[in-house]
This record gives C-alpha cells, sequence and structure tokens, in this order.
C-alpha cells in the first residue's frame, strides 16, 4: 500500500510529521510554516522545500492534495500562560484557526490531526473548544478529542498535556479509532541527558560566571543527580516527580526555565540536542549549526512530543485500514 499523503500547517520543525512518518504508513508532501528558522530545520530533516508564506496568504490551489491535515496550531491565544483571550488575540494569533478551517473546506482532506496546548479544551468556560468542534463538524468531520501527558502516552519523562483532536470524513473509520492506551514509563531522564560526559562549557553554571549568587543557590539547592531543577528568577524550584517539566515558551529568550540538572561534570542547562529528546525526537534529528541555542530551545518547546503523536498516528491508520480493506474486499 503506499503512503498517506500529509499536507502540514504550522510545521514548525516537523515533529508532528516525524511522529506520523515513524508508523512507516505516511509521508508530508507539503509544509507550510511562516518562520525561517524552524523552517530550516525542518528542511535539514525531511526532503522538502518548506513553503514559508504566511497561511493568510495561501488558497486552495497552493496545497497539493492530501489525505490528511496536520496542524499544531499557535497556542499563545489559548495558552493558560498567555493572554487568555482565545479567538480575540489582539495579534490575530486566535483567528490562524480560521485560515485552516479555510483550507480545510477548499481541500476536504479524508483525515485531520490537530494538536493545541491542554488550556484549549477549558478556555473560555468551553467556547473556544466548542467553536473549534462545531466547525470542523460543520466542515463534514467526525471529530474525536483527548488530552494525553507525553509521560503517559509517549514514554518520555516530559509533564507534558496537550489536546489532539482527530476527524474524520468518514464515520465508519471515525467509529473504529480510538486514542491509544496509557504505557508504562520506562525511560528515565538519564536515558534523555548526559550526566556522564562533559558538554560545551557554555552550557555549565560555575562560581563567578553569572552575576549575583545564582550559582551559589543552585549549588546548594541541587542536591539530586536523580531529577530535574529550574532556576525561577529568585528561587530554585525542584521537580518532584524525577521527570522533565513541560518545557515552556521563555525557555529560549530568557532562558530562565531551560531545565538544570546535576551531573558528573558539573550543573548545566539541558543542550538544545537534549531539549529535543526531551520531546521525543529520534537522536539522528539535525539541528543546524548556524543558529543561536535560544532559537533552537524556542523551537523545541513550540514542537510536540513525537512519540506521543507516533502512537496516535497508529491507531490513525489502524482505522483507516479498516475501512480501506473492507472497500477492497467489497470490490473483490
Ligand atoms: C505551536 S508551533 C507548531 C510547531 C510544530 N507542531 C512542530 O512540531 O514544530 C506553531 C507554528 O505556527 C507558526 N505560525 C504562526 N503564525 C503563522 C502564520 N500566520 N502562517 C504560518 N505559520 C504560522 C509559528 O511560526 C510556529 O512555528
Amino acid at each position: 500500500m503506499s503512503k498517506l499523503k500529509m499536507a502540514s500547517f504550522f510545521a514548525g520543525v516537523g515533529g508532528i510529521d516525524a511522529g506520523f512518518e515513524k508508523t512507516g504508513h505516511f509521508k508530508t508532501i507539503y509544509a507550510n510554516e511562516v518562520d525561517a528558522y524552524p523552517a530550516e530545520t525542518f528542511e535539514k530533516n525531511f526532503n522538502l522545500r518548506v513553503d514559508v508564506r504566511d497561511i493568510a496568504e495561501l488558497t486552495g490551489e497552493d496545497v497539493p492534495d492530501a489525505d490528511i491535515f496536520l496542524a499544531g496550531f499557535p497556542c499563545q491565544a489559548f495558552s493558560v500562560a498567555g493572554y487568555r483571550r482565545g479567538f480575540e488575540d489582539e495579534k490575530g494569533r486566535g483567528v490562524l484557526f480560521f485560515d485552516l478551517e479555510r483550507l480545510i473546506k477548499e481541500k476536504n482532506p479524508e483525515i485531520l490531526f490537530l494538536e493545541n496546548v491542554k488550556n484549549l479544551v477549558g478556555h473560555d468556560g468551553g467556547n473556544t473548544f466548542r467553536v473549534i468542534l462545531q466547525e470542523l463538524e460543520a466542515c463534514g468531520y467526525y471529530v474525536k478529542y483527548a488530552v494525553l501527558n507525553a509521560k503517559d502516552y509517549g514514554n518520555i519523562p516530559q509533564n507534558r498535556e496537550r489536546t489532539y483532536i482527530v476527524g474524520f470524513k468518514n464515520e465508519e473509520m471515525y467509529h473504529s479509532f480510538d486514542f491509544p492506551k496509557p504505557v508504562p514509563l520506562t525511560k528515565t531522564i538519564r536515558d534523555i541527558a548526559d550526566f556522564e560526559n562533559l558538554v560545551n562549557d557554555k552550557y555549565y553554571y560555575t562560581d563567578g560566571k553569572y552575576k549575583g549568587d545564582i550559582y551559589e543557590k543552585l549549588s546548594a539547592e541541587m542536591t539530586d543527580p536523580d531529577t530535574v531543577y529550574q532556576w525561577r528568577r529568585h528561587y530554585v524550584r525542584k521537580n518532584m516527580s524525577n521527570v522533565f517539566p513541560t518545557l515552556t515558551a521563555n525557555m529560549g529568550t530568557g532562558g530562565h526555565n531551560v531545565p538544570l540538572i546535576l551531573t558528573k561534570t558539573g550543573i548545566r542547562k539541558i543542550t538544545p540536542h537534549e531539549a529535543f529528546s526531551v520531546q521525543g525526537f529520534p537522536e539522528d534529528f539535525k539541528l543546524p549549526k548556524s543558529q543561536v541555542d535560544s532559537r533552537l530551545y524556542k523551537q523545541a518547546e513550540n514542537s510536540v512530543c513525537v512519540t506521543v503523536v507516533e502512537r496516535i498516528a497508529e491507531e490513525v491508520f489502524k482505522a483507516y485500514q479498516t475501512i480501506h480493506k473492507s472497500q477492497n474486499t467489497a470490490i473483490i
């Protein structure tokens, strides 16, 4: 069977694409992403030129026919950490969903996969989410959603809850689809970050390197090599469940929230490569050497937990196969 074709919107570095492609059943044939930096990272890892136009400029003619649309649409407008304004976001970000909807209507793909922050479901007393589901249903989709945590569904030691929405044109396909079941967390933070070997000097905190008493505070508080810490402006926060906290948006810009670990070689931030591993990206995922760390941290945080997406994608494919097999049988 040939692979199902995917068109990817708000594609970032391609975390959703990577999850789907890992199953071996899907292939991204078109990607749109307005920011040239994640687009460059995307292009390093997928054999595809990213369309870097604003989604508002696209029409159905710009997008090739695809079986499935992917979209981790920007979450700022819906995020608890964001403005809590939903569709009304003054920077116009909330309304990007409607650009996506316009293209869905024009192209009518068989399957949709959308991802967003956990708070999308409860935003504005549930109104924002209700509108999204109603709009998708009005486009002719049967829709299921779930809020899944990476540590419970992706075997990745990160506490990251996200809303996943899957839509099907075919009602039987919708009925045969279920979100994956939880899996035991067997990976530890040691499978993600290097606690043994030296990494580049720039990631370490050492005496006198930074202004103020940050190093003193970190070395006094960071005594447990089996968990993760964060520097929260004036104090050190310890993660009590020995997993990485949700990688957060200002990790890149201020650097405050980059997870910190106590390794054999000293106290340090995780590296951008490790931040991608916290999102379940494969070891061989390539990061452009020309981009500064803050950009790469931001791209990691903006992305998705690849292994959770991969497990959902397996279920999507099973649902697709059930229907297409029975259709083949009917023809024979
Ligand atoms: C939450 S991130 C999605 C990241 C992606 N799922 C990944 O794995 O990297 C949202 C992305 O939408 C992009 N974006 C924001 N506004 C856009 C627009 N008007 N047109 C196209 N892309 C846009 C942002 O640059 C950002 O990379």
